[in-house]
């Protein structure tokens, strides 16, 4: 029998000197909940002190969260890597003409410069030719003089009419896309990975209040008992069925499953258990994988008087629910108009700084600004750098300190007003990825509400999972799964929704009357 040792992940090294062990003694280690479950060599014989022996139970978890974590970072990866390449082989294998028949590709156009609106710089690609495409808002596209595999300009559509598509870029666009011959192609949103990666090592080292909701969802842990609780319905409508779910949703204490096929009322009855739970006092996640689902349930909770609001891009959030994004609320916030006042504040002083030298290595012979400052103030040069060089260089470090200081309290101001919107709604509306952004990565919630949980894949739906204290999803594991374009990744076409109704068939409510004709 090997023996296994388990050690915080920091003190490997320091406890193996005090219990002399080698590298070589490791056959083989796995990581969890910030310990190492160190597995030794059989040849190894050593009496671990008591507390360095991980219980039956705590060994199993630990392998468990560790192979799991590798492997679905690991079928991510096949599948990011396999998007891509889908994306390059067909711009690469297709005529230009070829993509534009497609609709992967609009041709010939040429960009007009549009107002900025919430910090993104719009630009309006137009022609004569009517446009017909497949690519429409909310796309990540690539934007070039004609050669998309030499460009890396990236932005997302926001708008497609007959005449032209308009962009949202994060950044100032540069000049040439306000020439004749631009191309704009269909490609791949990586950073969804990226959050889903991110989610993965999290979950992996999960504090312990984060552990139990992981390891139910993992199935290492049977859902505590439900209790249904009663309650008055916002929607007069809702059949016994749904009221059912309703009640046992209320009443979870970990998971609630909603299944039945497709216009059975499941969006309806999570709309139900958002309403119940806001009037419970409880802070509510309401999330999707696609921002057309999201948008769906934003769309029916618009009807009630509760607090909500929308974190997402803009582009891709319906245009006419804009006033329940985060970005129109901070416009509408009482600080903005100081902080925007702030930030002309630090375009003069960029102004003010140019007037001086910039102590670039060559001016400034490797001096240290303090060492520069000092010698201003003194009055003496040095190196061969004269006095008035020196002075201007200290102006120049005097602004150049000040923008800082103030684009950080800008900063900062601008980051408690977006925590400030969120801490102060209800409900708050996302796509599972953007759950990792940076306003609300932060952020825990009561409850998790996920809809259409049978079309995502597992690393996403853990997102909201390991944001919320409980979780309730409604899916339909008889409809399409999720897509994967990856044939090795074929795996994650399953989905938690789907592992967790084979697991707890118990913690579920089928809904049956279909509605939509
Ligand atoms: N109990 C009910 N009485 C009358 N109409 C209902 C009832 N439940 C749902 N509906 C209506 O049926 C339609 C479909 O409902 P809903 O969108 O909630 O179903 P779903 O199961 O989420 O559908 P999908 O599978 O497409 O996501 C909606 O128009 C909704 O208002
Ligand atoms: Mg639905």
């Amino acid at each position: 029998m090997s023996i296994s040792i388990i050690l915080p992940k920091d003190k490997i090294k320091k406890e193996f000197k005090r219990l002399s062990l080698k590298n070589s003694d490791i056959k083989k280690i796995y990581y969890a909940n910030k310990n190492a479950l160190i597995i030794l060599k059989k040849r190894v014989k050593i009496k671990p002190p008591k507390d360095l022996m991980p219980s039956k139970e705590l060994e199993e978890e630990i392998k468990k969260i560790d192979n799991f974590v590798e492997e679905f970072k690991y079928l991510i990866e096949l599948e990011r890597v396999a998007e891509i390449s889908e994306q390059i082989s067909e711009i690469k294998g297709f005529s230009a003409k070829e993509r534009e028949i497609f609709g992967r590709a609009i041709l010939d156009l040429k960009g007009q410069k549009e107002p900025k609106k919430f910090n993104l710089y719009f630009v309006r690609f137009g022609r004569e030719r009517v446009i017909d495409t497949q690519i429409s808002p909310g796309d990540i596209v690539l934007i070039s003089k004609g050669e998309p595999l030499k460009s890396d300009l990236r932005g997302t559509v926001s708008e497609v009419k007959k005449h032209y598509i308009k962009v949202a870029f994060e950044n100032l666009p540069p000049k040439w896309v306000y020439s004749f011959g631009i191309r704009v192609d269909l490609y791949i949103n990586d950073i969804t990975f990226k959050r889903m990666e991110e989610n993965l090592n999290q979950l992996r080292d999960a504090d312990q209040k984060r552990r139990e909701v992981r390891n139910i969802a993992l199935g290492l842990k049977r859902p505590r008992e439900i209790k249904k609780v009663d309650f008055k319905p916002f929607n007069k409508k809702l059949n016994t069925t749904q009221k059912e779910a309703v009640s046992y949703a209320l009443g979870c204490k970990d998971l609630f499953l909603v299944h039945g096929p497709p216009g059975t009322g499941k969006t309806s009855t999570l709309i139900e258990i958002v309403l119940q739970e806001v009037k419970r006092g409880n802070r509510v996640l309401a999330v999707a994988d696609s921002n057309i689902a999201v948008d769906n349930m934003l769309q029916r909770l618009a009807n009630y008087d509760i607090s909500l609001v929308r974190v997402g891009h803009p582009a891709r959030v319906l245009f006419e629910l804009e006033e329940f994004l985060i970005q129109a609320k901070y416009e509408k916030s009482f600080e903005v108009q100081a902080i925007k006042k702030g930030w002309e504040d630090v375009g003069l002083l960029a102004k003010k700084r140019e007037e001086f030298s910039k102590p670039t290595p060559s001016r400034s012979r490797g001096m240290s600004y303090d060492r520069i400052l000092t010698l201003a103030s003194s009055g003496k040069s040095q190196r061969g750098v004269s006095v008035k060089t020196l002075q201007s260089m200290a102006k120049w470090i005097e602004y150049d300190r000040k923008i800082d200081s103030l684009v950080g309290s800008l900063r900062a101001k601008e980051e408690e007003v977006y925590k400030k919107i969120i801490d102060s709604s209800d409900v708050v509306l996302a796509t599972n990825s953007m759950v990792l952004s940076e306003v609300l990565k932060e952020f825990e919630f009561d409850v998790a509400i996920i809809d259409e949980g049978s079309q995502q894949i597992i690393p996403s739906t853990l997102i909201p999972l390991m944001h919320s204290k409980r979780f309730i999803i409604a899916g339909d594991h008889k409809q399409l799964p999720p897509t994967v374009v990856s044939k090795e990744a074929e795996k994650l076409k399953k989905s938690l929704f789907e592992e967790l109704m084979e697991l707890n068939k118990d913690f579920s409510k089928m809904l049956k009357i279909q509605y939509r004709m």
